[in-house]
């Protein structure tokens, strides 16, 4: 027996090249509209067609904090908008999410923090994705870094769900080939960590499955050429199933293994999983046969026998689309690694998921292994 699972996905889902011109009709008549985005994601404001005031908070980094979030609570409030539009990758959104919950609450972060903490919604959430990578426009989860304890603040509430959802590859033809690898890779991680979690679900294997098979089948494509529109598509759906995964499912040590390097080393989230992918899929390959020889299937690695076969394999799918692996090269330094190890262990909302149990020592060898 499988246990019980809750879906939440956005109430209006709208995939296809061009869509993010629709935006203006959709939004029709509201008085007041905040734009959450990057420097670099605001250039594609104009092609929403908005006609009412708008707001644009553009001072969204890669990795962002408290001090982000209250900044633009700040700008949200000037704003009193009746719709929030994040416009950017898994930071932005994460960020919009808490916007739109807050902005008019008397809550604040620490209130909220957790799983169904938040009290309410009022305002109209529009997420428009421009990466394919952390599906944060699919789910209900938004992570914020605690820079004082150098860890992530994970907020999680259906309140946070989109109203509507845009998933158009065109925005995603300008993301460097670098970056459409690595958040491609994350995609993946999440529908297999979510695929061989010791809380995996027959519904949710479904999502996964649809997911790591268009990585397999399209990431080299969009990192070879940007503008191919299907191979684009297929990622941004991959990105979006593996964000429903994150939901109910959720990653494991993979991610565990990744937020020390993004919390501590500073490497992007996506970079950060696709170093570590290769070894947790093989330290989990005897527990997790069956399911770990499906997503080999899927990656074009043919008949795996090893786990040594497989982090073969998995290292050189990741090089192949020109990551660089090693941790040394991205500024590690050897010394560090026993301290993300612990940290790693010690996350344990993502370390329990994980089908193989991991020591410590377990750990800083997948550090070691990938220096
Ligand atoms: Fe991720």
């Amino acid at each position: 027996m499988t246990a019980s699972i809750t879906l939440h996905q956005p109430r209006r889902l709208i995939v296809g090249a061009g869509t993010i011109d629709e935006i203006g009709d959709l939004v029709g008549a509201a008085s007041s509209v905040f734009v959450l985005a990057t420097p670099i994601t605001a250039g594609f404001i104009d092609r929403m067609r908005i006609r009412g005031k708008l707001e644009v908070f553009d001072a969204i980094p890669g990795e962002p904090d408290m001090a982000t979030l209250d900044a633009a609570l700040v700008s949200a409030r000037r704003a009193r908008p009746d719709v929030v539009i994040g416009l950017g990758g898994g930071s932005v959104l994460d960020v919009a999410k808490l916007v739109a919950v807050l902005w008019d609450s008397e809550q604040t972060l620490a209130d909220v923090a957790g799983p169904n903490k938040v009290a309410g919604r009022n305002t109209r959430l529009v997420q428009i994705a421009t990466t394919a990578g952390t599906g944060s426009e699919a789910g209900i989860r938004s992570l914020i870094t605690d820079p004082v304890k150098g860890a992530k603040v994970a907020v999680e509430s259906p309140h946070m769900i989109a109203d509507v959802a845009v998933l158009d590859p065109e925005l995603t033809f300008t993301v460097p080939p670098a970056v459409t690898a690595a958040t491609g890779v994350d995609a993946m991680a999440h529908c297999v960590e979510a695929f061989t979690n010791k809380r995996a679900h027959p519904m949710i294997d479904g999502f996964a499955r649809m997911g790591f098979r268009l990585v397999g089948r399209y990431l080299a494509r969009a990192v070879k050429d940007g503008s191919d529109t299907e191979a684009r598509e297929g990622m941004m759906l991959a990105s979006f199933y593996g964000g429903i995964c994150l939901g109910p499912v959720n990653t494991a040590a993979g991610h565990a293994i990744a937020y020390p390097l993004g919390t501590r080393l500073g490497l992007p989230h996506g970079l950060a999983n696709a170093i570590v992918f290769p070894h947790v899929l093989a330290f989990n390959q005897p527990v997790a046969a069956e399911k770990t020889a499906e997503v080999a299937d899927a990656l074009g690695f043919g008949d795996i026998r090893s786990p040594e076969q497989l982090l073969d394999n998995a290292c050189r799918f990741c090089a192949d689309l020109n990551i660089e692996m090693a941790l040394s090269k991205h500024g590690a330094s050897q010394e560090n690694l026993a301290v993300y190890a612990s940290e790693a262990h010690a996350n344990r909302r993502l370390m329990d998921n994980n089908p193989a149990d991991m020591s410590v020592d377990d750990i800083l060898g997948i550090y070691n292994a990938s220096y």
